[in-house]
């Protein structure tokens, strides 16, 4: 995506010149998966794609929105904001409801809205949308901008407009990220530790050309499970559970939940040991902690799929590769892997290459770079 071509979508679609632009990216986790609802430990990166907004203020408090990618319109009134199911309209009305439930006084503009972060692809382009218009929000109304205050407003609309019961690593890394860093967030407390990402290795996005629309009901299951655990438990979250606590006390779950918790806790370590190998510098660590997590995402806490399996197991045979993992929510979508600097680029070709030979899907792959977090586009006026 160029800030060029943003701007003139703009001049086609409202004439004239945009006043304000924003960006807001998607996200790869790098390890921590599924422990955020359960108030733990995720190391996500903002990657270098994004969603992107062009706008002009109104003098009115209408939204007037045209989306690049359906090539769809949509508007609504500040005033009455209903939900139709009007696709990612709804994002847009979500997070303004959200922002004006808190007090906010909002003012509306008309705008076009681009992004080029797949989706469906567990890259999280729903939560880019959100925090892109929680950003527009913000500068067209004069609001400072807090990025994690934001991020749970974003989170609050995709709860409760959109209704998806996602935790919030998605919409904190889209409005928190930093150039160069991941990001260890402790979804409890919502403390941040920027953590950079050494210059010898490569996180490399591998799309399996898979998506499954099983995610929801497989996701709210596996919820309610660890909710549940913690309570019989006696305790707030999972997190709450410490391995040795969990060992003593498997034989009062059933099989399924044994294997569920298992893999919550033995998760939450994992991400913290992987986020002081990261800091120390040792990549090989890291990379089998990668490896750990997604044995135990496919076996224990079984949200794997066959492509994604065929993948990392690829992925992991190729010289240079020091980890790989199935990434975000899972049954479809996106693996991620480590690989040294100098090979990533044969790395991506050869994986692509084998994996299309073996499974017959059409893959696609990123060497990501860890890019910022939500920001205004300074240059868009001038572009
Ligand atoms: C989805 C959700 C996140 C997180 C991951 C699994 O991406 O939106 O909140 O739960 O799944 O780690």
């Amino acid at each position: 995506m160029d800030l060029q071509s943003l701007v003139t979508f703009f001049e086609e679609k409202w004439e004239g010149t945009p006043d304000v632009c924003v960006r807001a990216p998607g996200r790869v986790n790098l390890i921590g998966e599924h422990t955020d609802y359960n108030d733990g430990f995720v190391l996500p990166m903002a990657i270098d794609r994004a969603a992107w907004i062009a706008l002009r203020r109104r003098p009115d408090r209408w939204v007037k929105v045209h989306f690049a990618d359906t090539q769809r319109y949509g508007e609504f009134h500040l005033d009455a904001i209903r939900y139709t199911d009007s696709g990612s309209l709804e994002y847009v009305k979500g997070v303004a409801w959200a922002l004006q439930e808190e007090g906010f006084f909002l003012r509306g503009w008309e705008g076009v809205i681009i992004g080029d972060v797949p989706v469906g692809a567990g890259l999280s382009s729903s939560a880019a949308l959100e925090v892109a218009c929680a950003r527009a929000f913000c500068a067209t109304a004069q609001i400072p901008w807090d990025p994690v205050k934001m991020a749970l407003l974003s989170q609050k609309a995709e709860n409760q407009w959109v209704g998806v019961q996602c935790g919030i690593m998605d919409q904190l890394i889209s409005a928190c990220g930093q150039e160069g860093q991941a990001l260890l967030i402790d979804c409890r407390s919502l403390e941040l530790t920027h953590v950079p990402i050494p210059d010898t290795a490569r996180i490399v996005v591998l799309d399996t050309g898979t998506r499954r629309g099983l995610v929801d009901s497989a996701y709210n299951e596996r919820r309610a499970a660890c909710e549940r655990t913690a309570r019989q438990f006696g305790v707030k979250a999972l997190r709450d559970i410490t391995i040795e606590e969990f060992e003593r006390r498997a034989n009062e779950l059933d099989e399924i939940t044994r294997r569920r918790v298992r893999h919550v806790i033995t998760e939450n370590d994992r991400t913290l040991r992987a986020a002081q190998a990261l800091q120390t510098g040792d990549l090989r660590e890291f990379g089998r902690l990668m490896v750990k997590s997604h044995e135990s995402l496919r076996d224990d806490y079984e949200v794997s799929s066959p492509a994604l399996n065929a993948m990392v197991e690829i992925a992991l045979q190729q010289p240079g590769c020091l980890g790989a993992r199935m990434t975000g929510a899972g049954f479809g979508g996106c693996a991620v892997a480590l690989v040294e600097t100098a090979v990533a680029e044969r790395f991506s070709q050869t994986v692509a290459e084998i994996y299309h030979q073996k499974t017959g899907n059409e893959p696609s792959v990123y060497i990501c770079r860890a890019s910022a977090g939500a920001s205004l586009v300074e240059s868009c006026c001038t572009a």
